[in-house]
């Protein structure tokens, strides 16, 4: 299914809280991301919340062709979308709270690096804790998040929230510059466990 710009916006109006934007990521910000993850040298990456696929794309293209990569979407018609952009990636149409399950499926017990759209800012704080909880226990000690934040969202309590417990839980948190060309501009976080 190829999604256009309205498909997206559909989904949003649907359930905002899951998809927490309108507009795909741009270049700009899916470059940023995939290169924060220094994909060539990890051995096992996960991406949660694909969307239409702008990440799923670049992590294809960037990652070692022997890592194991899969990615978790909620949404059935992003499920689809993310399939038909990327024929060579796995997806679950799944809850990111399974992450551990489809790692086992695949004989690990934990990731070198998850890449998460996750929509923090919308997400109530028991949602924040749940996922945090599942992200750290798959990492292995070391291992990476790597997520972003719309710039503008840093008005918003849950947002605030977000980068604190990052702050508190991870180390070595780094923020990258802004990516002004992205709707809304966005940043990226880089977490280590
Ligand atoms: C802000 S959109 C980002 C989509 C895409 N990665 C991009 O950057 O354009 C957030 C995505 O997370 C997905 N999502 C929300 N909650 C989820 C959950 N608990 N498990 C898996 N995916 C989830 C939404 O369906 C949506 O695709």
């Amino acid at each position: 299914m190829r999604f256009g710009a309205y498909g997206y916006i559909k989904q949003f109006l649907k359930d905002p809280k899951s998809t927490g934007s309108l507009m795909p990521s741009n270049k700009g910000l899916s470059e940023l991301v995939t290169d924060t993850a220094k994909l060539s040298e990890v051995e096992t990456v996960v991406e949660l919340g694909p969307g239409t696929g702008v990440f799923t794309q670049k992590i294809l293209e960037k990652k070692n062709p022997e890592a194991l990569f899969f990615a978790i979407e909620i949404n059935s018609e992003f499920c689809e979308a993310t399939r038909f952009r990327c024929p060579a990636a796995t997806i679950y149409k799944d809850s990111a709270e399974n992450t551990k399950r489809y790692l086992k499926k695949h004989g690990k017990d934990s990731c070198d690096c998850i890449i998460s759209s996750l929509p923090w800012a919308v997400f109530d704080h028991v949602t924040q804790d749940r996922l945090i909880n599942v992200i750290w226990d798959v990492l292995r000690p070391g291992g990476r998040l790597i997520t972003f934040s719309y710039s503008i969202s840093m008005m918003v309590p849950n947002a605030r929230r977000f980068r604190s417990i990052l702050l508190n839980k991870f180390s070595n948190v780094v923020k990258s510059k802004t990516v002004w060309s992205n709707f809304p501009p966005a940043f990226v976080y880089r977490a280590e466990k």
